[in-house]
């Protein structure tokens, strides 16, 4: 039995999320979980270590297979292991769909509010943004293939989709990602589809990986994963894409010659361990964080006037809309108000929000969420 609830403290570990504020503040920002990963990772780890010799490493064809029974077995998804592109994380490889897949100033096309590196890595490539603002219906997030519609232009080459949705937490229906599907079809657009957080879903849903959600999804689809968001493994750095069209993975794999680094002995193992072994710990976690993120959607329209989140769907992220509370205080921005008050926010903007939106990271043991929710309530009761 694995206890959630256990604190370990992170302050002085080389952390960014805990060393980038002083010791007063508890981070609800960056996304990893103040979690330990599965025992099975720290005792492949442990056992990697104790070896002693570090050398280069060569993916072995048991964390192929892994990786393969996870996507067959999770999603109904038969890959062959020739699709498998391997990462040093899922941030290169947007970097890297960039440049594989649109000429200099040509166009990316994405959602906004997006993560932030889908909003940087066109111009860091040297590729044009366009964006489409995402719609808020009846309380809830939808896709705007109408916006999409409006934003494509015949330059535009590529669209970063995100699939579930950080910052939104939304768990995107079949209808909206096949429209997604024949939307990047009919303008002969390559879906990049960032897929990091598809085993964090917290309603009782089965992800549908967006090369399976439409007929001819395949020829035009890079799905981008990784272990690292669902068993918190993100500091070993380690990803993976999967581009069943030989055309599409030959551009992007040319991209990254001679760029990207193999990955490291550690993360393999861990890697492995993670999905051969990981699974109860994982149905675990994601009971604890359908719990906290229910805890913070009851407090924030109990105890924060003029703040609302939409229904958290996937992730363990929180998207907080306190546009009302800043109209409310003159403009003030309630991400500086709660940094003030002990507790370090996402700021909205960084994600192509308008000011007054924040996200609020809940992947973290329950008495220091609550701790962080009090001091919530300080700042913006
Ligand atoms: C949608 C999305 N993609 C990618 C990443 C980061 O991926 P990596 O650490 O593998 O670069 C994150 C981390 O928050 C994310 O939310």
């Amino acid at each position: 039995m694995v206890d959630y609830d256990v604190v370990v403290e992170r302050r002085g570990t080389a952390s960014y999320k805990w060393d980038r504020y002083g010791p007063d503040v508890l981070p609800f920002w960056v996304a990893d979980m103040d979690l330990p990963a599965p025992p099975a990772v720290v005792a492949a780890l442990e056992a990697r270590a104790a070896h002693g010799v570090y050398g280069y490493s060569l993916v072995p064809d048991s964390l192929t297979d892994a990786v393969r029974q996870h996507l067959l077995s999770r999603y109904d998804w038969d890959v062959a292991a020739e699709w498998l592109v391997w990462l040093p994380g899922v941030v290169p490889a947007l970097n890297l769909a960039c440049r594989a897949f649109a000429a200099a100033g040509e166009t990316v096309l994405t959602v906004v509010p997006a993560y932030p590196p889908f909003l940087d890595a066109p111009g860091l490539q040297g590729r044009q943004l366009a964006t489409a603002p995402a719609r808020l219906a009846r309380g809830r997030w939808e896709l705007p293939l109408d916006e999409l519609e409006a934003a494509v232009t015949p330059q535009t080459r590529v669209l970063l989709f995100c699939h579930p949705h950080n910052p939104l937490g939304r768990i995107w229906s079949a209808a909206e990602v096949a429209g997604v599907v024949e939307f990047c079809r009919r303008h002969e657009l390559v879906l990049v589809s960032d897929e990091i957080h598809c085993d964090l879903l917290l309603e009782p849903a089965r992800h549908v990986p967006s090369v399976l959600a439409a007929a001819g999804a395949p020829e035009l689809t890079v799905t981008l994963m990784a272990p690292s968001k669902t068993f918190n493994l993100p500091g070993l750095n380690f990803a993976f894409a999967v581009i069943p069209d030989t055309g599409l993975r030959r551009r992007f794999t040319a991209a990254g010659a001679g760029l990207l680094p193999f990955p490291g002995c550690f993360a393999i193992v861990a890697a492995e361990a993670a999905y051969r072994q990981g699974g109860d710990w994982l149905a675990g976690l994601v009971a604890y964080l359908r719990g906290n993120a229910e805890r913070v959607e009851a407090f924030v329209a109990s105890e924060l006037p003029g703040v609302t989140a939409t229904h958290v769907e996937a992730t363990y992220l929180a998207w907080l809309d306190a546009r009302e509370w800043r109209a409310a205080h003159g403009g003030e921005d309630p991400v500086q108000a709660s940094l003030q008050a002990g507790v370090a926010l996402s700021e909205g903007g960084a994600f192509g929000a308008a000011p007054g939106f924040a996200r609020l990271n809940f992947g973290c043991p329950r008495g220091m969420l609550d701790e962080g929710l009090r001091r919530l309530k300080v700042a913006l009761g």
